[in-house]
């Protein structure tokens, strides 16, 4: 693979606390090593508890790790299952999709033809920037969650469940919007799902996650199609 653009290695930890008396509470991850190429597109699966959104926040820093290290070559953005919660609802489409330009200093003039770009690369026609998030369709809040992401041109873009509270229709037009974003803009993903199909259908290497460790990893149908771990067989019996 060429120069990876996320390098994890050995993450520990999760959310303990310090005590007069130690540490409360048990580790989430444990010794959690891998990398994402550029342009990559990475599933991370496992059951629900595991640690799957506790490894996201690791990247984007949001819960910082007792030991071990992320480092990222560029920006990391995040997209959340649930986009009807992760969008402002009082803004127009337009203004979400603004703000993290303005943030990252982008001179105005450079706003709109930014917005109208990405949104028509997400497959949102120019009449919906006007409109608040509340009046679109899951599919479309999801679209705009990712516009939003993508619009600061991020080297990686880690996708927390983004298709599973979408209908199976729905959630397979997200698979295919995600596909030609990477191809368009090489962007890499970590896209995170307990559902094997889309993982299967979409991902280029796949990341197996039990109990806070990374069990197995490889690419998606070699780790598929022959298992090495006891624990994947059980996963792919369970959905085949
Ligand atoms: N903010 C938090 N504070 C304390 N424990 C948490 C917090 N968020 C998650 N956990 C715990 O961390 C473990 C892993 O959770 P999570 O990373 O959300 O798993 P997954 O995304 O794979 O379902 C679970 O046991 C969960 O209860
Ligand atoms: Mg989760």
């Amino acid at each position: 693979m060429s120069d990876p653009i996320l390098t994890v290695s050995s993450l520990c930890g999760g959310y303990e606390k310090k005590t007069l008396f130690g540490k409360q509470g048990r580790p989430v991850l444990r010794d959690v090593s891998f990398t994402v190429g550029k342009g990559e597109i990475v599933g991370l699966v496992g059951e629900s508890g595991t640690g799957k959104s506790t490894l996201a926040k690791m990247i984007l820093g949001v819960v910082m790790p007792a030991s071990g290290a992320v480092a990222l070559a560029g920006q990391a953005r995040m997209v959340f299952q649930n986009p009807g919660a992760s969008l402002n609802p009082s803004f127009t489409v337009r203004r979400i999709l603004e703000e993290p330009l303005r943030v990252s200093g982008v001179p105005r003039a450079e706003l709109a033809p930014r917005v109208e770009e990405i949104a028509a690369q997400c497959g949102l026609e120019k009449s919906l920037l006007a409109v608040r998030p509340g009046t679109l369709s899951g599919g479309q809040q999801q679209r705009v969650a990712i516009a939003a992401a993508l619009i600061t041109r991020p080297a990686l873009v880690v996708a927390d469940e983004p298709v599973s509270a979408l209908d199976v229709t729905v959630a397979a037009g997200i698979l295919e919007l995600i596909r030609r974003l990477r191809a368009e803009t090489g962007t890499a993903f970590l896209f995170i799902s307990h559902d094997l199909n889309v993982i299967a259908s979409l991902c280029d290497r796949v990341l197996v996650m039990k109990d806070g460790a990374l069990v197995e990893q490889g690419d998606v149908k070699t780790v598929f199609t022959s298992p090495s771990h006891p624990y994947t067989r059980r996963l792919l019996d369970s959905v085949l």
